[in-house]
């Protein structure tokens, strides 16, 4: 008897063993399948969707969805997963945008949308409205022309790519209407523009980086009342830079003005606002053939000076005078001047820096 229920008990203990295994097995295929359907759960069949998990025991993630190249049989908008961060669009021969087409759950999350290389000619005014927290938004090589004054209305963009369409004349105050916080750049290069203005009526744009690069102005527009840091005006057909061009730029660290191929003349004291211009980009301008020495005063801060493949062959003496913070000149195809100590010349004062070096060149005659 004894016996038996022993051997009773111990088929009764192998079976819940075996329960509990199963019990296991299934929670975790559950687990696993949970997981899985987490992953692609809205996800269009035609994009890839990932989800990227961060921070102590993964407690954020956010959703990534790339929804490239899809074909021409998709309709807006497409389904997305309901806390996506990043989506991309490119590639899809989209046209008009419509208010429709960027609606949904998953929308109101999107912090960078891509709708590159696509076809888009208009934006109604409230298609990027329901994008509340939209920081990037790249519509680089599409076919815009124009874009409706209140289109960025309430985003909070900091980064927006326009370049490669067809805007011919712009005004930053479309991005007036973004909701304040982290400085914008954005990029216009590779356009059709005739001219670029400003209208501010009081309102402050906060843009730190316009690159205009690739266009066709004839003139620096006007940038005043903005707190630009960099801004790039290469490769347009400007022919002479007026005093007062860059006038109230007073922020600005970067500025390139390179590949000017009509660029004759640079007025005297042009640059004479630019206290804080630290880099300037004045290269490739090979109809440039003088400049004044009077057109670098004001420069207090210049460090490095780039005229190779100017029209510019020499440099007056006195430069160091005018540019009192300059580190490096590069001319022609590989002279490079830099500032060294004056030769017998020991007693250093202090605050006076001018009067003991001088610019020294890797190729003589240079400095007249
Ligand atoms: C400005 O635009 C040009 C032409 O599209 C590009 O080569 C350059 O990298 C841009 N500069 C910045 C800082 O993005
Ligand atoms: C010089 O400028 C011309 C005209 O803008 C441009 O086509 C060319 O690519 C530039 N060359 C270099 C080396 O930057
Ligand atoms: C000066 O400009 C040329 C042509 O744009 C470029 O190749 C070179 O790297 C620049 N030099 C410096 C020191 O920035």
């Amino acid at each position: 008897m004894n016996c038996m229920s022993e051997l009773f008990s111990e088929e009764q203990s192998k079976s819940k063993e075996r329960s509990i295994m199963v019990l296991l097995l299934w929670l975790g295929l559950s687990l696993l399948l949970a997981e899985q359907s987490n992953a692609v759960r809205n996800c269009h069949p035609s994009c890839h969707c990932e989800v990227e998990s961060f921070g102590l025991f993964d407690s954020f993630s956010l959703t990534r969805v790339d929804c490239r190249g899809m074909g021409p049989s998709f309709s807006m908008p497409i389904t997305i997963p309901l806390d996506t961060a990043h989506l991309d669009l490119s590639s899809n021969e989209m046209g008009p945008l419509s208010d429709a087409m960027l609606t949904g759950p998953g929308y109101t999350t999107l912090i960078s949308l891509d709708l590159s290389s696509n076809k888009i000619t208009k934006i109604s005014p409230n298609a990027l409205s329901k994008l509340r927290y939209l920081e990037s938004l790249d519509l680089s090589y599409n076919k815009l022309e124009s874009l409706s004054p209140s289109c960025f209305s309430g985003l909070p963009l900091a980064e927006v790519d326009l370049s490669h369409n067809r805007f011919q004349e712009f005004d930053m105050a479309v991005f007036a209407a973004k909701v304040n916080g982290e400085p914008l750049n954005v990029d216009l290069s590779q356009n059709k523009l005739v001219s670029v203005s400003t209208t501010l009526h009081g309102r402050v744009l906060n843009i730190q980086s316009v690159n205009l690069s690739s266009n066709q102005l004839v003139n620096v527009p006007s940038m005043a009342g903005l707190p630009l840091r960099y801004l790039n005006l290469d490769a347009n057909p400007i022919k002479k830079i007026k005093k007062g061009a860059f006038a109230q730029l007073k922020e600005l660290v970067y500025l390139s003005l390179s590949g000017l191929s009509e660029l004759h003349e640079i007025e005297p004291h042009t640059f004479s606002d630019l206290q804080n211009l630290q880099v300037l980009d004045l290269s490739n301008n090979s109809n440039l053939k003088s400049l004044q020495p009077a057109v670098f005063s004001g420069l207090e801060s210049l460090q490095e000076l780039n005229l190779s493949g100017s029209g510019v062959t020499s440099l007056p003496a006195n430069m160091l005078s005018q540019l009192p913070s300059i580190k490096s000149i590069t001319l022609g195809q590989s002279i490079h001047c830099w500032r060294t100590q004056k030769q017998g010349q020991f007693h250093r004062q202090i605050g006076q820096v001018q009067h003991n070096e001088e610019l020294h060149c890797n190729v003589d005659g240079i400095v007249l």
